[in-house]
């Protein structure tokens, strides 16, 4: 008979209010199984495009890049978890035993005896009001390991940058907990990079402009301490009023990557295996159409952070469509960044070196990757020819305007020049 799993070895696994399997863990080693009647079900949506619902079960090393996808990109806030829930920092399955109820996208980590009340849509909140989020925003700018600091609801989230997560309803703030659902991440600007919280606001908004999907944000203050607050698109409101999770996961996830390999550089996932993926999706051309763009404009702006956790696939049954884009930034405002150093996080047609990056590795690019040149070149041109005007626009903003920092226009000026550049390179045929 094979060992079975202790009850603190096993997780429960709910995904959008259903459960859906369990996670075990036995002689250290760790399993995923579907439910049978839910794998089985018409219209089943995976955990993960790396489990697919084919096969019953999932073995340790696909499982162990999952799950460490749902936690920090930061050791020290692993750490300070693990420290606190008594369990190892080197355990991605002991910590989500703690944290574990709310992570990106709609699937639950809990243990049994709290499995029947989330079905049933039991949830705290505790509310609170914006000088107690200001006070958070204080502490995570002092300290940027502090994301928890609530009494209860213990988010998940990965990236390596201080962030918290909170509950939105009819305009009051909370620590959700059970059920409910965080649907907003706050992040405070990063120590060391001046107004970042509003750079990358700034480059939202400026490729929403440009016809790009990505999540909404605002850059606001809660009690004088300012952040990025970006609104959930892993999260809806349903048909009964009720808060949804919506399926999510990141590209590491999806090829069963760890997160340690986020970057090409580092042995993760290079464009060419995205797209690769993409293609078994259903809407597989627009998704591919969508991510070519997304590359296009981190050239443009200079982003150096584009890496396999920095796209997400939302899944829903079999569908599989890429996310809105999140977490842009552009490198120019900042001094210290020398433009002929700056890499992308993912080559392009042989490329990492965004001043090397010319038509002909996006030509190459395209060949690489089964995609008509001509139309990768007109669409990368397209956004080029449209950079200046978009990022201008944004900096004229009034809301963008009120915040008083000349950050918005410096980056404007510098992110037209780049794309003068770029239209340049993208006109060389040597
Ligand atoms: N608007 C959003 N809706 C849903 N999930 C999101 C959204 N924005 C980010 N996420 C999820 O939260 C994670 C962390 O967010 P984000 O990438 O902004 O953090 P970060 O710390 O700045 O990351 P990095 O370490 O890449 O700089 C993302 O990897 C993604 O899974
Ligand atoms: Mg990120």
């Amino acid at each position: 008979m094979a060992p079975m799993a202790a009850s603190d070895d096993t997780l429960q696994v709910i995904l959008g209010g259903v459960r859906i399997g369990e996670l075990a863990r036995v002689s250290g080693r760790l399993t995923f199984a579907y439910d049978d009647a839910y794998r089985t079900a018409a219209g089943a949506t995976p955990l993960s495009l790396s489990m697919p619902l084919s096969r019953p079960e999932h073995g340790d090393e696909i499982v162990e890049a999952f799950l460490w996808g749902l936690l920090p990109d930061n050791e020290r806030v692993l750490e300070k978890w693990a420290r606190g829930y008594q369990v190892s920092a080197r355990s991605a399955f002991g910590i989500l035993r703690h944290v574990g109820a709310d992570c990106a996208g709609a699937a639950q980590f809990v243990p049994a005896e709290a499995v029947n009340g989330i079905l049933l849509g039991r949830g705290e909140i505790d509310w609170i009001d914006e000088e107690e989020i200001g006070r958070r925003i204080k502490v995570l700018r002092g300290d940027p390991t502090a994301w928890h600091m609530s009494r209860t609801g213990q988010f998940s989230l990965a990236g390596a940058q201080a962030k918290t997560a909170l509950l939105l309803e009819n305009d009051r703030w909370g620590d959700p907990s059970g059920a409910v659902p965080t649907t907003h991440i706050i992040k405070p600007a990063i120590t060391g990079f001046d107004d970042h919280d509003l750079n990358e606001h700034v480059c939202l908004l400026a490729a929403g402009r440009l016809g790009l999907l990505t999540a909404t944000s605002r850059v606001r203050e809660f009690a004088g301490e300012r952040a990025i607050v970006v609104e959930r698109y892993d999260r809806r409101t349903g048909p009964d009023g009720r808060l949804e999770r919506v399926h999510q996961e990141d590209l590491c996830q999806a090829l069963g990557v760890p997160p340690t390999a986020k970057y090409q550089n580092e042995g993760g996932p290079s464009a060419e295996d995205v797209i690769r993926l993409l293609r078994t999706a259903r809407d597989a051309d627009e998704s591919i159409d969508r991510f070519v763009d997304a590359l296009a404009y981190n050239w443009l702006v200079a982003g150096t952070d584009g890496h396999a956790k920095n796209y997400s696939l939302l899944l829903t049954g079999g569908e599989v469509r890429l996310a809105p884009l999140y977490d842009l930034a552009s490198a120019l405002p900042y001094d210290d960044m020398y433009l002929p150093r700056l890499r992308m996080a993912m080559r392009v047609g042989g490329e990492y070196a965004i001043t090397k990056l010319s038509r002909r590795h996006w030509v190459r690019f395209a060949a690489a990757n089964g995609l008509d040149p001509e139309a990768v070149l007109a669409r990368v041109a397209h956004l080029a020819a449209g950079m200046g005007e978009a990022f201008a626009a944004v900096a004229a903003d009034p809301e963008i305007a009120s915040l008083g920092s000349a950050m918005p226009g410096r980056l404007a000026e510098r992110v037209a020049s780049h794309a003068l550049s770029c239209q340049t390179a993208l006109r060389q045929t040597a």
